[in-house]
Protein backbone atom coordinates (compact mmCIF):
# COMPACT_ATOMS: atom_id res chain seq x y z
CA UNK A 1 0.00 0.00 0.00
CA UNK A 2 0.72 3.15 -0.52
CA UNK A 3 -0.70 5.07 2.21
CA UNK A 4 0.71 8.69 0.72
CA UNK A 5 -1.65 8.60 -2.04
CA UNK A 6 -4.43 6.08 -1.48
CA UNK A 7 -6.40 5.11 0.92
CA UNK A 8 -7.25 0.87 1.81
CA UNK A 9 -10.00 -0.54 1.30
CA UNK A 10 -11.23 -4.16 2.64
CA UNK A 11 -14.22 -5.41 0.70
CA UNK A 12 -16.19 -8.10 1.96
CA UNK A 13 -18.24 -9.88 -1.34
CA UNK A 14 -20.97 -12.26 0.58
CA UNK A 15 -21.99 -13.91 -2.51
CA UNK A 16 -25.27 -15.82 -2.62
CA UNK A 17 -25.11 -16.69 1.19
CA UNK A 18 -26.06 -15.30 4.22
CA UNK A 19 -30.20 -14.53 4.92
CA UNK A 20 -31.61 -11.61 6.56
CA UNK A 21 -31.53 -12.76 9.90
CA UNK A 22 -28.38 -13.32 10.13
CA UNK A 23 -27.46 -9.76 9.04
CA UNK A 24 -27.94 -8.09 12.17
CA UNK A 25 -25.82 -10.83 14.45
CA UNK A 26 -22.85 -10.76 11.83
CA UNK A 27 -22.62 -6.85 12.09
CA UNK A 28 -22.61 -6.79 15.45
CA UNK A 29 -19.57 -9.60 16.25
CA UNK A 30 -17.57 -7.76 13.24
CA UNK A 31 -18.42 -4.54 15.48
CA UNK A 32 -16.74 -6.08 18.73
CA UNK A 33 -14.06 -7.37 16.79
CA UNK A 34 -13.10 -4.50 14.62
CA UNK A 35 -9.86 -2.71 15.93
CA UNK A 36 -10.07 0.55 16.82
CA UNK A 37 -7.60 2.61 14.37
CA UNK A 38 -9.31 3.05 11.30
CA UNK A 39 -6.52 2.27 8.98
CA UNK A 40 -8.43 1.46 6.50
CA UNK A 41 -12.57 1.95 4.14
CA UNK A 42 -14.28 -1.24 5.06
CA UNK A 43 -17.35 -2.15 2.54
CA UNK A 44 -19.78 -5.47 2.67
CA UNK A 45 -21.08 -6.59 -0.89
CA UNK A 46 -24.62 -8.46 -0.02
CA UNK A 47 -27.05 -9.76 -2.61
CA UNK A 48 -29.86 -7.79 -3.49
CA UNK A 49 -32.52 -8.52 -1.29
CA UNK A 50 -30.35 -8.63 2.22
CA UNK A 51 -29.42 -4.71 1.75
CA UNK A 52 -32.19 -3.63 3.58
CA UNK A 53 -30.85 -5.30 6.28
CA UNK A 54 -27.48 -4.48 6.61
CA UNK A 55 -28.28 -0.57 5.96
CA UNK A 56 -30.44 -1.24 9.22
CA UNK A 57 -27.19 -3.03 11.23
CA UNK A 58 -24.59 -0.53 9.75
CA UNK A 59 -26.70 2.09 10.72
CA UNK A 60 -24.52 3.28 14.02
CA UNK A 61 -21.69 1.49 12.47
CA UNK A 62 -20.43 4.55 10.00
CA UNK A 63 -17.14 3.01 9.32
CA UNK A 64 -19.03 0.20 7.44
CA UNK A 65 -20.03 1.13 3.77
CA UNK A 66 -22.98 -0.93 2.16
CA UNK A 67 -22.07 -2.56 -1.24
CA UNK A 68 -24.15 -4.67 -3.96
CA UNK A 69 -22.66 -7.31 -6.18
CA UNK A 70 -23.99 -6.12 -9.52
CA UNK A 71 -26.58 -3.73 -11.10
CA UNK A 72 -27.65 -2.79 -14.41
CA UNK A 73 -26.42 -0.81 -16.62
CA UNK A 74 -29.51 0.58 -17.83
CA UNK A 75 -31.81 3.58 -15.74
CA UNK A 76 -35.25 1.90 -15.68
CA UNK A 77 -37.35 -0.33 -18.00
CA UNK A 78 -38.27 -3.34 -19.44
CA UNK A 79 -35.26 -5.51 -17.33
CA UNK A 80 -37.01 -8.41 -15.58
CA UNK A 81 -34.72 -9.37 -13.17
CA UNK A 82 -32.24 -6.27 -13.27
CA UNK A 83 -32.04 -3.92 -10.63
CA UNK A 84 -30.84 0.13 -11.16
CA UNK A 85 -28.65 2.03 -9.72
CA UNK A 86 -31.17 4.63 -8.81
CA UNK A 87 -32.47 1.55 -6.33
CA UNK A 88 -29.18 0.71 -4.66
CA UNK A 89 -28.42 4.53 -3.97
CA UNK A 90 -31.92 4.73 -2.58
CA UNK A 91 -30.69 2.16 -0.33
CA UNK A 92 -27.50 3.82 0.64
CA UNK A 93 -25.42 1.26 -1.26
CA UNK A 94 -21.83 3.25 -1.87
CA UNK A 95 -19.80 0.48 -3.35
CA UNK A 96 -20.83 -1.70 -6.28
CA UNK A 97 -18.89 -4.74 -7.75
CA UNK A 98 -19.25 -4.76 -11.42
CA UNK A 99 -17.57 -7.49 -13.47
CA UNK A 100 -16.71 -10.24 -11.12
CA UNK A 101 -15.11 -13.63 -13.24
CA UNK A 102 -18.74 -15.44 -11.66
CA UNK A 103 -20.75 -12.72 -13.50
CA UNK A 104 -18.38 -12.90 -16.79
CA UNK A 105 -18.78 -16.90 -16.57
CA UNK A 106 -22.17 -17.95 -15.09
CA UNK A 107 -23.54 -14.59 -16.71
CA UNK A 108 -22.26 -14.05 -20.16
CA UNK A 109 -21.37 -10.46 -18.94
CA UNK A 110 -18.52 -9.57 -21.27
CA UNK A 111 -16.33 -6.31 -21.45
CA UNK A 112 -18.58 -4.32 -23.46
CA UNK A 113 -21.11 -4.59 -20.43
CA UNK A 114 -19.09 -4.12 -17.83
CA UNK A 115 -17.89 -0.76 -19.62
CA UNK A 116 -21.41 0.12 -19.40
CA UNK A 117 -22.13 -1.26 -15.87
CA UNK A 118 -19.02 1.00 -14.73
CA UNK A 119 -20.05 4.00 -16.09
CA UNK A 120 -23.63 3.63 -14.63
CA UNK A 121 -22.15 2.67 -11.22
CA UNK A 122 -20.02 5.86 -11.23
CA UNK A 123 -22.44 8.78 -12.49
CA UNK A 124 -24.51 7.35 -9.72
CA UNK A 125 -22.21 8.50 -7.33
CA UNK A 126 -21.23 4.87 -6.18
CA UNK A 127 -17.50 3.13 -6.39
CA UNK A 128 -17.63 0.81 -8.73
CA UNK A 129 -14.89 -2.36 -7.70
CA UNK A 130 -14.20 -4.00 -11.37
CA UNK A 131 -12.92 -7.34 -11.01
CA UNK A 132 -10.23 -8.68 -13.67
CA UNK A 133 -8.10 -11.93 -13.61
CA UNK A 134 -6.96 -14.39 -15.59
CA UNK A 135 -7.46 -18.09 -15.99
CA UNK A 136 -5.44 -20.91 -14.88
CA UNK A 137 -4.64 -21.39 -18.50
CA UNK A 138 -3.85 -18.02 -19.78
CA UNK A 139 -1.14 -18.04 -16.78
CA UNK A 140 0.21 -21.54 -17.84
CA UNK A 141 0.31 -19.94 -21.64
CA UNK A 142 2.01 -16.80 -20.40
CA UNK A 143 -1.13 -14.74 -21.24
CA UNK A 144 -1.46 -12.87 -18.17
CA UNK A 145 -0.82 -9.20 -18.83
CA UNK A 146 -2.07 -9.43 -22.03
CA UNK A 147 -5.44 -10.55 -20.42
CA UNK A 148 -5.38 -8.16 -17.53
CA UNK A 149 -4.36 -5.05 -19.95
CA UNK A 150 -7.01 -5.86 -22.37
CA UNK A 151 -9.42 -6.30 -19.23
CA UNK A 152 -8.86 -3.14 -17.53
CA UNK A 153 -8.23 -0.80 -21.00
CA UNK A 154 -11.96 -2.31 -21.88
CA UNK A 155 -13.40 -1.53 -18.52
CA UNK A 156 -12.21 2.08 -18.45
CA UNK A 157 -12.95 2.88 -22.20
CA UNK A 158 -13.68 6.53 -22.57
CA UNK A 159 -13.78 7.39 -18.47
CA UNK A 160 -13.03 11.31 -18.11
CA UNK A 161 -10.45 11.20 -15.08
CA UNK A 162 -12.72 12.19 -12.50
CA UNK A 163 -14.90 9.39 -13.22
CA UNK A 164 -11.78 6.97 -13.13
CA UNK A 165 -11.20 7.91 -9.70
CA UNK A 166 -14.15 6.84 -8.40
CA UNK A 167 -13.18 3.25 -9.51
CA UNK A 168 -11.52 0.49 -7.60
CA UNK A 169 -10.16 -2.43 -9.43
CA UNK A 170 -10.03 -5.49 -7.80
CA UNK A 171 -7.31 -8.27 -9.24
CA UNK A 172 -9.08 -11.55 -8.91
CA UNK A 173 -7.13 -14.64 -10.53
CA UNK A 174 -9.65 -17.29 -11.09
CA UNK A 175 -7.25 -19.76 -10.03
CA UNK A 176 -6.99 -18.49 -6.60
CA UNK A 177 -11.00 -17.77 -6.22
CA UNK A 178 -12.58 -19.98 -3.42
CA UNK A 179 -9.54 -22.58 -4.15
CA UNK A 180 -7.47 -21.81 -1.28
CA UNK A 181 -4.66 -21.46 -3.70
CA UNK A 182 -3.53 -17.59 -3.12
CA UNK A 183 -1.12 -15.87 -5.61
CA UNK A 184 1.91 -15.20 -4.02
CA UNK A 185 2.50 -11.39 -2.84
CA UNK A 186 5.13 -11.36 -5.59
CA UNK A 187 2.62 -12.16 -8.17
CA UNK A 188 -0.37 -10.25 -7.10
CA UNK A 189 2.17 -7.50 -7.02
CA UNK A 190 3.60 -8.24 -10.43
CA UNK A 191 0.22 -7.99 -11.56
CA UNK A 192 -1.53 -5.56 -9.69
CA UNK A 193 1.45 -2.73 -10.61
CA UNK A 194 0.52 -3.51 -14.76
CA UNK A 195 -2.70 -2.34 -14.11
CA UNK A 196 -1.31 0.87 -12.99
CA UNK A 197 0.82 0.50 -15.85
CA UNK A 198 -2.21 0.63 -18.06
CA UNK A 199 -4.21 3.00 -16.02
CA UNK A 200 -1.48 5.37 -16.03
CA UNK A 201 -1.42 4.99 -20.39
CA UNK A 202 -5.27 5.49 -21.16
CA UNK A 203 -6.19 8.04 -18.36
CA UNK A 204 -2.83 9.31 -16.81
CA UNK A 205 -0.42 9.24 -14.33
CA UNK A 206 -2.65 11.24 -11.52
CA UNK A 207 -5.30 8.95 -11.59
CA UNK A 208 -2.98 6.07 -11.74
CA UNK A 209 -1.28 7.19 -8.45
CA UNK A 210 -4.36 7.64 -6.84
CA UNK A 211 -6.94 4.78 -7.89
CA UNK A 212 -7.08 1.56 -5.36
CA UNK A 213 -5.92 -1.95 -6.09
CA UNK A 214 -7.39 -4.40 -4.67
CA UNK A 215 -6.25 -8.19 -4.43
CA UNK A 216 -8.91 -10.96 -4.34
CA UNK A 217 -8.97 -14.87 -4.28
CA UNK A 218 -8.67 -16.83 -0.84
CA UNK A 219 -7.24 -14.04 0.47
CA UNK A 220 -7.25 -14.84 4.83
CA UNK A 221 -5.90 -13.31 8.03
CA UNK A 222 -2.83 -15.66 7.43
CA UNK A 223 -1.64 -14.33 4.46
CA UNK A 224 -3.39 -10.67 4.19
CA UNK A 225 -0.86 -8.86 5.61
CA UNK A 226 1.68 -10.13 3.10
CA UNK A 227 -0.31 -9.43 0.13
CA UNK A 228 -0.79 -5.78 1.77
CA UNK A 229 3.18 -5.33 2.36
CA UNK A 230 3.03 -4.87 -1.73
CA UNK A 231 3.12 -1.28 -2.96
CA UNK A 232 0.45 -1.60 -5.27
CA UNK A 233 -1.79 -3.86 -3.48
CA UNK A 234 -4.11 -1.01 -1.46
CA UNK A 235 -6.40 -3.82 0.17
CA UNK A 236 -8.59 -6.40 -0.42
CA UNK A 237 -11.96 -8.32 -1.88
CA UNK A 238 -12.65 -10.81 0.60
CA UNK A 239 -15.11 -13.83 -0.37
CA UNK A 240 -14.98 -16.80 1.85
CA UNK A 241 -13.07 -15.35 4.71
CA UNK A 242 -15.79 -12.10 4.66
CA UNK A 243 -18.68 -14.66 6.34
CA UNK A 244 -16.53 -14.72 9.36
CA UNK A 245 -16.90 -11.78 11.78
CA UNK A 246 -13.50 -12.25 13.15
CA UNK A 247 -11.23 -13.57 10.22
CA UNK A 248 -13.06 -10.74 8.71
CA UNK A 249 -11.81 -8.26 11.56
CA UNK A 250 -8.80 -10.18 11.46
CA UNK A 251 -7.98 -9.13 7.31
CA UNK A 252 -8.97 -5.39 8.58
CA UNK A 253 -6.55 -5.40 10.93
CA UNK A 254 -3.74 -6.35 8.51
CA UNK A 255 -4.23 -3.11 7.19
CA UNK A 256 -3.26 -1.38 10.57
CA UNK A 257 -0.59 -3.24 10.77
CA UNK A 258 1.23 -2.71 7.68
CA UNK A 259 0.75 1.02 8.34
CA UNK A 260 2.42 0.49 11.73
CA UNK A 261 5.35 -0.84 9.60
CA UNK A 262 4.95 1.14 6.90
P1 LIG B 1 -12.55 -16.08 -2.04
O1 LIG B 1 -11.97 -15.09 -1.05
O2 LIG B 1 -13.61 -16.96 -1.42
O3 LIG B 1 -11.50 -16.82 -2.77
O4 LIG B 1 -13.34 -15.20 -3.13
C1 LIG B 1 -12.73 -14.13 -3.74
C2 LIG B 1 -13.72 -13.39 -4.52
O5 LIG B 1 -14.17 -13.84 -5.56
C3 LIG B 1 -14.15 -12.08 -4.01
O6 LIG B 1 -14.87 -11.38 -4.95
Amino acid sequence: MNRKYRKALIAGNWKMNMTSSAVKPFVEGLRAALPKAKSCDIAICAPFPLIPALARAVKDVSRIGIGAQDVCEFKSGAYTGDVSCDMLTDLGVKYVIVGHSERRAYHGEDDFKVNAKLRAAIDAGMTAIVCVGESAEQRERGLTMEHISYQVAAAVCGLTDEQAKRCVIAYEPLWAIGTGAVATADQAQEVCAQIRAVIKRRIGAKTARAISILYGGSMNMKNAASLLAMPDIDGGLIGGASLKPDDFAAIIAATAQEQHNG
